[in-house]
């Protein structure tokens, strides 16, 4: 297929749009075989099969590298109990939090939570996402942490999209190990990712790293199996308080370290030296009201990558829009629209482990966007519209 009539946003490099105002793209099968200016393309080309985008805006399409988009029930109620006053850190400590979406993601069947996990996949789809990661983390036993990584595989049967999927089994000690939090990752969470690992289930590590769940010491537990089995780690860290979790992360390696309002100038240096992305999450900042902002600046300082992502998930998240997450890292973050768009593509998909995605580039996915807008700056600048005219997915229109 030959893509012509396009203003093409290429994200060639991390400096510039990469503006080409009268481009053209080859689509060889599930990959992009030629971009450029129209009229320098190869004549080669000509008799492909023309789809004239009408001068619209074309990007690379949409990556949320941080999701947890499969869980039972919802948490409305906590979120009201927290607009009288709770701290998300009381509800937690009270039984609320993410142990209530344990219990109601144990009680599910695996077809309900297909079944709701693909409305939220649904509305990322139609603002242009091709490609997300998906967490476990709230079943905490083998059972239902297998279950919900299965039902992660099956997103990309039922949806065109393209799931990995990270086991989170350090997310949060499960009310049977209350106070045992090490018994816990012994007993369950290690044993559980070996056989996560085995059933082909799961393609990276994460933990959640904070005073209401694992310090460093029981996360390097998990970090070490996961090396020992051949994965790729990443981390929540840093979210609410600084424990060390960033710097853990970088020195495994970690493909992101995420969340990251109370990393340090000298995190920021680690995730540096490390190559380790850092994954901006506005969502949960603003639903959390959290006050204290990610050290953006520092980031750039020190050349860290920043990725962008809705961090769905039904306690400090609940947000499936890519879109408003770009807005919300400009706004509240001040992040330029350059940076949230390579957070919402090429660096999201670094954060994945692929470094030849989320740009429109020779022999990368054939995985674009056509937008209704003039300037790429209006993807971040709108709230609350979908300016997608279409998506392409693996070359498919
Ligand atoms: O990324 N921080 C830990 N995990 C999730 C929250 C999960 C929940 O509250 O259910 C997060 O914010
Ligand atoms: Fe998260």
């Amino acid at each position: 297929m030959l893509l012509t009539n396009a203003k093409l946003v290429t994200l060639k490099t991390d400096e510039e749009f990469g503006f080409i105002a009268d481009g053209a793209i080859v689509l060889d099968g599930e990959h992009i075989a030629w971009v450029g200016e129209a009229s320098e393309l190869p004549k080669t080309y000509g008799d492909q099969k023309i789809h004239n985008l009408g001068g619209r805006l074309v990007t690379p399409a949409l990556i949320d590298c941080h999701t947890h988009v499969v869980f039972g029930g919802n948490r409305a109620v906590e979120f009201e109990l927290r607009l009288k006053g709770a701290s998300y850190e009381e509800v937690a400590k009270a039984g609320g939090g993410i142990v209530s979406t344990v219990t109601a993601t144990r009680a599910a069947s695996e077809d309900a939570l297909l079944t709701d996990a693909l409305t939220r996949v649904d509305a990322m789809i139609a603002e242009g996402v091709t490609f997300i990661e998906v967490k476990s983390g709230y079943g905490l036993d083998c059972e239902t942490e297998l279950k919900m990584l299965r039902v992660a595989r099956q997103i990309a049967n039922a949806r065109p999209i393209e799931v990995r999927t990270s086991f989170l089994g350090a997310h949060a000690v499960p009310s049977e190990y209350i106070g045992d939090a090490d018994a816990y990752i012994d007993d369950v969470c290690i044993p559980t990712l070996r056989v996560a690992h085995a059933e082909g289930l799961v393609d990276a590590v994460d933990g959640f790293c904070e005073g209401i769940a694992f310090d460093t010491a029981q996360i390097a537990r998990v970090f070490v199996v996961a090396k020992e089995l051949g994965l790729p780690v990443k981390l929540h860290s840093e979210q609410l308080s600084n424990i060390g979790g960033t710097k853990l992360a970088a020195k495994y390696g970690a493909l992101s370290a995420d969340h990251v309002e109370y990393a340090t100038n000298s995190d920021a240096k680690a995730l540096a030296v490390a190559g380790t992305v850092a994954v901006v999450l506005p969502g949960a900042y603003y639903t959390l009201r959290e006050c204290q902002a990610p050290p953006i600046q520092a980031f750039r300082d020190h050349g860290v990558r920043m990725a962008l992502a809705t961090d769905c998930n039904p306690g400090s998240s609940p947000l499936t829009s890519a879109l408003l997450t770009m807005n919300m890292a400009c706004t509240l973050f001040r992040m330029t629209p350059l940076e949230a768009l390579l957070g919402m593509t090429a660096h999201a998909a670094r954060a994945l482990g692929e470094l030849n995605r989320g740009r429109i580039i020779a022999d990368a996915p054939a995985d674009l966007c056509v937008w209704d807008v003039e300037h790429p700056a209006e993807l971040s600048y709108r709230i609350g519209f979908n300016p997608l005219h279409s998506r392409i997915f693996k070359g498919t229109l």
